[in-house]
Parts: C-alpha cells; sequence; structure tokens
C-alpha cells in the first residue's frame, strides 16, 4: 500500500541518533539543527530517557484514564516547579494541535462565548479549530472554515480592542514568538496590552507554546519574557523529546467538570515516563542556562555574515534571513555538509531550532559549513 502522499521528502534516511548528531544508514553524521521540527529537546537517545522508557514499558506501558496514574501527578508536580507555574492544573494529550484544540474548547466552555481571535502568519495545527485559528488558507478545508475566527496583525491593538469589545470572543490565541510563520514577535507593549484587554473582556488568553516552550526561548515559557499571566498555556513539541505528549496548563479561574475534557492516549504510563525524563534532565544539565549562552554565542557569530540581513527569534529558537528563498541553501547543507536547518512560510529565512544539548563546537561547525555554501551560491 503505498503512503499517502502529503509531505515533501529529502533524500535522506535517518536510522540512529545520538546527542545532536543523527546518522543514516551508511552511518554517515548529520548535524541537527533542527530537532525534527522543535522536537528533540534533550537530545537523541539520552541514556537517562532511554532508561526511563525503557523501564517503564517493562514495567506498564498503558493503562486508561480510569484509573489512578500516579506518574500523571509527578509529571504535573515537576512541571510547576520547572515551569514556575504555580497553582495551574495539567491536562494532559498527545500533540500540539490536540492541546490547542482543547484550549480553544475550555475557552469557549468557561466563556460560553464561541469567537476566536488569532494572528497573522500564526500556525496552531491541522484539526477543527486549531486549523481553523491558524492562517493559511491551503490547510483549511470547508469544515474546519465554519469556525468563527478573525486574524488580526500582529501589534495592532486597537484592532484587538474592536473585536474584544463586540464580547463574543471566548479566546485569543498567540505564540510569542511565530514557528512556522518566521519567527515574528510583537512588542511587549502589545503582548501586555492583549492580556489586559482580555481579562477586561472576559477572554481566554491561550499561549502556544507547543513550539517556544520547554526553554526553547531561553525562559521555560516564551510568554514569560513579559508580564502577562495566560490563562492556558499549551505545550508538546519538546515535551516528551520524540515521544508523543501534549498538554494544556489551566489557570485556576478555570473550573474542570467531570468529563468536559477527555483522551484515550493522553497521559499515559509511557508518555509520562518521557515526559518526567525530560524535564529531570532539563534541570540537571541547566539546559535553560546553555540555551542563553549558545544563544549569545550563535547570534554573534551570525552578526559577522554579511549575507544575514535580519536574526529573528530568541533562546535557540532563531531565524536567519536572507535577500534570496533559502530552499537551496537548506539542500546545500544537507546534502553537501549533511546539517538540517529548517524553512519557514518566509522563503527567505533559515530556522535553528536545534537540541538544547548544543554546544559551541556545532555552532562552529554550522557557520563554517554555512560560510562556505554562501561563497559558492
Ligand atoms: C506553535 C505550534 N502550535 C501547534 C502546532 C501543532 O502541533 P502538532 O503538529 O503536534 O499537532 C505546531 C506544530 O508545528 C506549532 O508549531
Amino acid at each position: 500500500m503505498p503512503l499517502f502522499n502529503v509531505y515533501p521528502l529529502y533524500n535522506v534516511t535517518p536510522v540512529s541518533g545520538k546527542g545532536v548528531y543523527v546518522y543514516d544508514e551508511n552511518n554517515t553524521e548529520y548535524l541537527d539543527l533542527y530537532g525534527g521540527h522543535a522536537v528533540i529537546s534533550i537530545g537523541h537517545a539520552h541514556p537517562k530517557y532511554v532508561e526511563a522508557i525503557t523501564n517503564q514499558v517493562n514495567q506498564l506501558g498503558f493503562y486508561s484514564n480510569a484509573i489512578q496514574n500516579p506518574l500523571q501527578t509527578q509529571l504535573a508536580d515537576r512541571l510547576e516547579t520547572l515551569s514556575g507555574c504555580k497553582d495551574y492544573e495539567l491536562f494532559l494529550c498527545n500533540s500540539g494541535a490536540e492541546a490547542n484544540e482543547n484550549a480553544l474548547k475550555l475557552a469557549s466552555f468557561k466563556t460560553e462565548k464561541s469567537r476566536v481571535i488569532a494572528f497573522k502568519n500564526g500556525f496552531h495545527g491541522r484539526t477543527s479549530a486549531a486549523v481553523a485559528a491558524t492562517d493559511n488558507k491551503n490547510i483549511i478545508a470547508p469544515i474546519n472554515a465554519q469556525q468563527k475566527v478573525t486574524i488580526l496583525n500582529l501589534n495592532d491593538i486597537d484592532a484587538v480592542k474592536i473585536e474584544l469589545e463586540k464580547g463574543d470572543v471566548c479566546a485569543v490565541i498567540v505564540e510569542f514568538i511565530q514557528g512556522v510563520g518566521g519567527l515574528d514577535e510583537a512588542t511587549a507593549d502589545f503582548y501586555e496590552q492583549l492580556d489586559l484587554l482580555c481579562k477586561e473582556n472576559n477572554t481566554m488568553l491561550i499561549a502556544d507554546e507547543v513550539q517556544s516552550g520547554y526553554g526553547r526561548s531561553g525562559k521555560f515559557f516564551a510568554f514569560q519574557h513579559y508580564k502577562v499571566t495566560p490563562e492556558i498555556i499549551s505545550i508538546a513539541k519538546g515535551m516528551g523529546n520524540g515521544f508523543p505528549i501534549g498538554g494544556i496548563l489551566i489557570h485556576p479561574s478555570i473550573k474542570a467538570k467531570f468529563g468536559m475534557l477527555g483522551t484515550t492516549f493522553g497521559g499515559n504510563h509511557l508518555a509520562c515516563a518521557a515526559g518526567l525524563s525530560v524535564l529531570n534532565v532539563i534541570e540537571e544539565q541547566k539546559l535553560i542556562d546553555n540555551v542563553n549562552e549558545i544563544s549569545c554565542y550563535f547570534l554573534k557569530l551570525a552578526k559577522t555574515i554579511p549575507q544575514i540581513k535580519k536574526i529573528k527569534g530568541k533562546g535557540l529558537m532563531l531565524g536567519l534571513e536572507f535577500d534570496f528563498e533559502v530552499g537551496d541553501l537548506r539542500k546545500k547543507l544537507i546534502y553537501d555538509y549533511h546539517i538540517f536547518t529548517g524553512g519557514a512560510m518566509n522563503k527567505k529565512l533559515l530556522r535553528i531550532l536545534p537540541p538544547l544539548t548544543v554546544r559551541k563546537d556545532h555552532i562552529n561547525q554550522f557557520f563554517e559549513a554555512l560560510v562556505d555554501a554562501l561563497e559558492e551560491e
């Protein structure tokens, strides 16, 4: 049976990974500065992660959400400590889209309203309400287009105010650093006023931290660079280092009711074991400090390259903007220099999303290759 052909593929077949590198079937080494769409947080095949998952699958891989699962409580407690999000509650699911779907649903339950405000170039996933809130007409099917969503420009606080004052908006969903769209951010003033306007209008502020969370921005969450208190925070990618797990952190102002949200697989034993080991490694290896140190080093080197016209993003969620489309450069970096990087909706942007364990020598390897590749352009 052929695979449903929805992904344009690079001709590379990684079969193993270790730290910041993956290896193909001929044992060729590739430097992974993309982390499989920002998923690999603690590095490929981290020994503590492998051990935790192996032990758990040997003991109990899965049971449903109808029984006590102390691993979920442990994960919630560790997440509260490391994120600093005191008193929030945790609902576990399996992916970023599902996290946002549940976030939007919860906002609608809480406010009894149904319109959503989202932003230009935002990406929130491919399921029903999440894709409707995504600014990409090509991936919105007619069935999704039934949702009531208004897309506004980042930084246009007057437009936000006009829409919120209409009184029918259940949620504003925002990536504090845009991922797929191309690393755009609004100003601190915009984010802080947005938060206040949401509070004044009984609208839930949803921070989509699916990509920017778990230390990637240099703080545990990207919204923590600002004075804001989102009612709901959605998480996924870095949370499981490749194991499918997602979740939402829910402010205590939103009360749970039995049956309000639910999932078969979400929060299963194996996923929790993966999630716990990721948090342990982030703490033990002081990975958020590493993000900040390596980010500074990366920016210093990036500024020396004249072809780079703009550097965007924070921490290890970075974009290098050129004055040409980077598709061929990415191919050259993969095939000739064996380095993975990412693209964005902004075709002139090269995205850098390495594991949070990346070191200066990896960054040197990247810039040597980039300078070489640019000379050939
Ligand atoms: C900001 C953001 N939200 C949501 C998603 C959707 O996550 P998933 O692909 O796990 O459904 C993504 C995925 O790229 C994302 O970057």
